[in-house]
Formats: C-alpha cells, sequence, structure tokens
C-alpha cells in the first residue's frame, strides 16, 4: 500500500506530491486498503469473538465508518467517543463503556444511549445503579479487572500492573460481583480488563486470560451467566521493521487457552477484544516538510510537524520509521535528527537516521502514524490542526479539513471590561 514511483513515496495508487500539491504539508495519509487488511486479518483469525474497535487510537469518523462496516462494534472511554463512535455507526448493543473516571452526566448519556458498561470501581457502581433506576433501566456491565500482569511493554502504556490506575484489583473482583447482584438496575454479564499497549510478545495475554477465568470461575458460583470474556486491546505493530505478532499468531496463542479454560465454566461467553493500534497503527504516514536543515551538535533536519501533531516519540520515546518521500529512489548519504517546529527540546521525531541528503522543500513521511497521532494532537505554540486524507486505489478525499486561525480562538472569549 505503501509504495515508490519514479522516486516518490506512494499511498495506494497516488503519488503523495499530489495530495500535498492541494492540501499542503503536514497532513496525515491513510491507506483504506490496509484499514480493510487490517480489520480483515482479525475477523479470520477470530471469526466467533466479539472485536470491539478502541476509538482512541483514532477517531476519525471516515476511518471509523470503515471499521464498523465490518463488523466491529467500539470501546468508548468517554462520552465524546460515545459520541463519535455512534455517529460513526457502530451499533449501540457493540459499545462497551470504559474509563476509570466516568461522571454522572457520562453514565447519563451511555444508560440513555443503551451501551454496555465496564465498571472501575464500587462507586461508579453505585452511581450506575441509581441513575439506572432513575430511567427504569436494566444495564448490563463487566467489571474491569486488574490482573496484576507484566505486559513488558512501555510503562506508560502498562495497564494491568497492580500499581496502575485502572480496574479493580483481582483479589476484590468477586466482592464486587456480590456487590452488583444485589444492586438493583445493574446486570453482571461479562469480565474486563486490558493490559497495555504495543505488546509484542503473547505471553501475557494468556497469563492475564488465566486470571480472569479463574475469577470467571469463582463468580459464576456467586450466580453471575457470563455472556463475555473481554481480554481488552494491546497487540502491538512492527514499528522498527523488526516483526511483530500478526492477528493470527495471537489467535493461536489465545484461543486454545479460551477453549480450554472455558469448558470449566458453566456458562458459555464469548471472547471479546478490543484492538486499537494494531487496526490502524501501520495504516497512515505523516507527511511533513522540511523547512531547514542545520549542522549542529547534531545534523537537523526542521520539518513543519511536532509533537503537537504526533507526540508519541515524545511521550514514550517512541519509534517511527521514517523516509524521503521525494527520494525514494535514492541511498543513504548521511544521518539526521528530524525535529519539530515546537519551543521544547523534546520535539524531536525521529533521532539519527540514515538519508538521502535531505535539503530544504523535502518531503519527509513518517511512518505507523495511524494509532494515537491525529487523536493527540494540539494546538500548542498556535498551530492549526493539519488536515487529514483518506487514499482508496487512485482516489483520494480530505476526510478532516486542516484547521484555520479561526479554529484557534474558535471558544475563546474575551470579556467586555477588556474590549
Ligand atoms: C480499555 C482499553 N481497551 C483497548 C485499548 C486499545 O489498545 P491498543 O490500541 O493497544 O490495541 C486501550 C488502550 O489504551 C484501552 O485502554
Amino acid at each position: 500500500m505503501f509504495s515508490q514511483k519514479d522516486g516518490v513515496l506512494t499511498v495506494e495508487d497516488v503519488p503523495v506530491t499530489e495530495i500535498v500539491e492541494e492540501t499542503g504539508t503536514p497532513v496525515y495519509i491513510t491507506s483504506r486498503a490496509r484499514l480493510e487488511e487490517n480489520t480483515r486479518a482479525y475477523r479470520e483469525a477470530f471469526p466467533d469473538a466479539g472485536l470491539l474497535y478502541a476509538v482512541k487510537a483514532n477517531n476519525n469518523l471516515a476511518l471509523m465508518k470503515i471499521i464498523s462496516s465490518q463488523g466491529f462494534g467500539a470501546d468508548v472511554f468517554s462520552d465524546g467517543e460515545l459520541y463519535l463512535a455512534l455517529l460513526a455507526g457502530f451499533k449501540k448493543e457493540r459499545i462497551l463503556f470504559n474509563g476509570n473516571s466516568k461522571s454522572r452526566e457520562e453514565i447519563e448519556i451511555g444508560i440513555v444511549s443503551g451501551v454496555k458498561f465496564s465498571v472501575d470501581s464500587l462507586d461508579e457502581l453505585k452511581t450506575i445503579s441509581e441513575v439506572a433506576k432513575e430511567y427504569g433501566k436494566e444495564v448490563e456491565i463487566a467489571f474491569r479487572i486488574n490482573p496484576d500482569v507484566d505486559p513488558k511493554t512501555h510503562p506508560k502504556i502498562a495497564t494491568g500492573l497492580k500499581e496502575s490506575k485502572f480496574g479493580l484489583p483481582h483479589n476484590m473482583a468477586v466482592e464486587a460481583y456480590r456487590v452488583a447482584l444485589e444492586l438493583d438496575g445493574v446486570v453482571p454479564v461479562g469480565i474486563h480488563c486490558h493490559i497495555g499497549s504495543q505488546i509484542l510478545e503473547l505471553s501475557p495475554f494468556v497469563h492475564a486470560l488465566n486470571r480472569v477465568i479463574d475469577i470467571a470461575a469463582e463468580i459464576e458460583k456467586e450466580g453471575v451467566e457470563l455472556n463475555f470474556v473481554d481480554m481488552g486491546g494491546g497487540l502491538g505493530i512492527d514499528y522498527e521493521g523488526k516483526g511483530s505478532p500478526s492477528p493470527a499468531d495471537f489467535a493461536k496463542a489465545i484461543l486454545p487457552e479460551f477453549e480450554r479454560r472455558k469448558s470449566e465454566l458453566g456458562s458459555d461467553p464469548q471472547l471479546w477484544l478490543e484492538p486499537g493500534r494494531s487496526i490502524v497503527g501501520n495504516t497512515t504516514i505523516l507527511l511533513t516538510r522540511v523547512n531547514a536543515v542545520k549542522k549542529g551538535y547534531r545534523n537537523f533536519v526542521a520539518v513543519d510537524a511536532g509533537f503537537n501533531l504526533l507526540i508519541r516519540p515524545a511521550m514514550y520515546g517512541a519509534y517511527h520509521r521514517v523516509a524521503v518521500a521525494n527520494k525514494m529512489d535514492r541511498g543513504a548519504e548521511e544521518t539526521y535528527t528530524i525535529v519539530g517546529p515546537i519551543c521544547e527540546s523534546g520535539d524531536v521525531l525521529a533521532r539519527d537516521r540514515k538519508l538521502p541528503k535531505v535539503e530544504p522543500g523535502d518531503l519527509v513521511a513518517i511512518f505507523d502514524a495511524g494509532a494515537y497521532g491525529f487523536v493527540m494532537s494540539s494546538q500548542y505554540n498556535g498551530r492549526p490542526r493539519c488536515a487529514e486524507v483518506l487514499v482508496s486505489g487512485d482516489r483520494w478525499d480530505v476526510i478532516r479539513e486542516r484547521e484555520s486561525y479561526g479554529d484557534l480562538i474558535v471558544k475563546q472569549k474575551i470579556p467586555e471590561w477588556l474590549l
């Protein structure tokens, strides 16, 4: 899907130079074919599972429309994500409202929308029960369990360690289900965990699954009838070109264990998964233009996108492959560090990369930017956000317009006494 023609990077059949002539830079560009390849890979690997797309990874409506049309449900983490997911066509029956700090208002919106909840605390359970009774509804819930499993990933995206803020400690789970069974307005029907993100070893998933099924067996004895066991998302992608497990590898590791352990249960729960990064991560490049090349302590290439548009390198020390998009047929000549325009020393997109000779005006492509890219963007330093484009074969469409100066002030107000 990402190739080259006459030295120019192409996305499907479109040279990126054709796109930037109209949109300018920076711009996020997504391949529809790659996105559908990823959703298909999950469907084929897990034909019987409930697949919920993790909206937090990329909430562009056009992309989510493609994902929802492939039979996915959605994992949402806020009322805003719920709003976007419904707009994108995800069915309410297949939406799970996650989150460790839901406000009463958010809970009300979720209940009125008719979605299921993953409950993070007993306080939240109480609120859900109260609101459900107010509206005369019965809400299907799962508890998010903290299984205390090391996912062997970056500490900032490890969520299932005992010190993490997410979920109920696994040894408190049975008691929580007991409380839920006693309350009106809530019906426990599932169990949920999510151990982290960008996980490249599969054994932590199996470890967590076993923890969760141990609890499932216990809560069944209390009278819970389980419809689903949700193991969250987290499958990593190949940022560094060193390989990563595919959904098929993931299925091979987890499905036999799920089937084996499920046979110990009285009920017949469906396996649910919540992939985000492994659906959208490798579908998208961020294309940025070189403003200046400067020989200093390092050989710096200053481009027009920084951590305002892609925060992963600054936030997690994340690695993204880069290429000079208008010199794809040239060999590496020099070592460069790609930096953004933001007034922070940490605004480094890629360090010490061997590239063809870079000059002002060149285009630098940053690969695998589809997950936790645009969604985590900001207007820091007064920079309007960039456009997003979707390529499908030889056509391309703007799926989010570039922001203008007006967007920098759209909700600001100057008090009358200052006018
Ligand atoms: C509850 C939950 N589910 C799913 C995901 C998606 O994870 P990933 O994008 O790594 O697949 C996340 C990410 O943080 C999450 O918190």
